[in-house]
């Protein structure tokens, strides 16, 4: 990507250093952490956060765990890495992205477990850095793929933030828009807040503006009052979760804009590499949703905006059913309806 003066995410040998998004866009405070314990709390408290993004900082964080185990014996060894992908699988339940990393790195535990502890600790970190790549290069190419959408003069909703902060990489639904942007195109976006944790406000306009995207930023109940004008010419977003017949998990409110795009005619787009489709989960039903602090909806960066007490409800993701999505942009190319069918070809065709 061009002029992307910011790193996400970035391994400096023996330990990770991220960009702290609970402290943007006021402060661009980096942190490096070494201990995987620091890495399942950074996801855990959303410092490292969007799928993509926290399937490599788990990744990176077991094979941070796996270097400091100071054990002789193999068995212990095995044991100790165990407890460590779990501490790293139960952050967050619903990033497809982090399950898979965690299994990516599992599997190369088993393959390698007839190696010396020493070479299996330098494998996980060369996995860690394969998952990290890998990743990169998918939003890149679903971002060119995703580009050919778009119209010049286009004016597209995303929602929450799926840029380079949320992937390492180009971005899905907004590297879609920067790839528009970079081909010559003229695109404007509208951008929610997103509450409760305003990733919309406080990030994905962080992004526009460093990547000189014109945008407008709404409040998340504005979004029906702009579609119906006319004025949207398409949404895309991007995925927590996405299940064999297409219906997919994102950050809360987005089951809201795709229902208000069909009413109003307007394309509703996914985008994700397909390291955040999940085959084994059937349907929408069977992910599972987050749910989050409930002092995230009572207080607005610490401040409190309503009386102590109430009953208050903070899923941080909703799933829109697959007939709502327009087509599912994935770095192996675009899928549209029949999902179920089109979704098991494509994941396949890799295999
Ligand atoms: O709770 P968050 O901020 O991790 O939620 C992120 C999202 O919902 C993103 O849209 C999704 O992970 C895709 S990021 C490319």
């Amino acid at each position: 990507m061009k002029n992307l003066n910011y790193r996400p995410i970035e391994w400096l040998g023996d330990r990770l250093k991220i960009i702290d998004q609970t402290k943007l866009p006021r402060e661009e405070v980096y942190l490096e952490l070494s201990r995987y314990q620091d890495i399942a709390s950074a996801i855990k408290e959303l410092k490292v956060r969007g799928a993509p993004a926290i399937g490599v900082a788990g990744a990176y964080g077991i094979a941070l765990g796996a270097r400091k185990i100071q054990v002789r014996s193999k068995d212990n060894f095995l044991e100790k890495l165990q407890t460590i992908s779990q501490t790293i699988a139960t952050t967050r339940p619903t990033a497809r992205n982090l399950f898979y990393a965690v299994e990516r790195m599992s599997r190369l535990i088993n393959t390698k477990s007839n190696k010396s502890i020493t070479e299996i600790k330098t494998a996980l970190i060369e996995e860690a850095i394969k998952i990290h790549r890998d990743e990169i290069e998918a939003t890149r190419k679903l971002s060119q793929f995703g580009a050919k959408l778009i119209k010049d003069g286009s004016t597209i909703l995303t929602h929450c933030n799926a840029g380079p902060l949320a992937t390492t990489g180009y971005g899905t639904a907004l590297g879609i828009i920067i790839r528009a942007k970079e081909q010559g195109k003229k695109v404007k976006v509208i951008t929610p807040e997103t509450r409760p944790l305003l990733q919309g406000a406080r990030l994905t306009t962080w992004e526009l503006k460093r990547a000189r995207i014109p945008f407008t930023l709404i409040t998340d109940s504005m979004a029906g009052y702009f579609m119906s004008r006319g004025g949207i010419n398409s949404v895309i977003v991007g995925a927590d979760c996405i299940t064999a017949n297409g219906d997919t998990a994102n950050k809360i409110g987005t089951y809201t804009l795709a229902v208000l795009a069909k009413e109003n005619g307007i394309p509703f787009y996914v985008a994700a590499p397909t390291t955040t489709i999940d085959l084994s989960l059937a349907s929408g039903k069977e992910i599972s949703i987050e749910q989050r602090n409930p002092a995230e909806v009572t207080h607005i960066q610490g401040v409190s905006i309503t009386h102590e007490g109430n009953e208050v409800a903070n899923p941080a993701f909703d799933v829109t059913p697959a007939n709502y999505i327009a087509a599912i942009i994935t770095e192996l190319g675009i899928v549209r309806s029949p999902y179920e069918e089109r979704i098991g070809e494509l994941c396949r065709g890799q295999e």
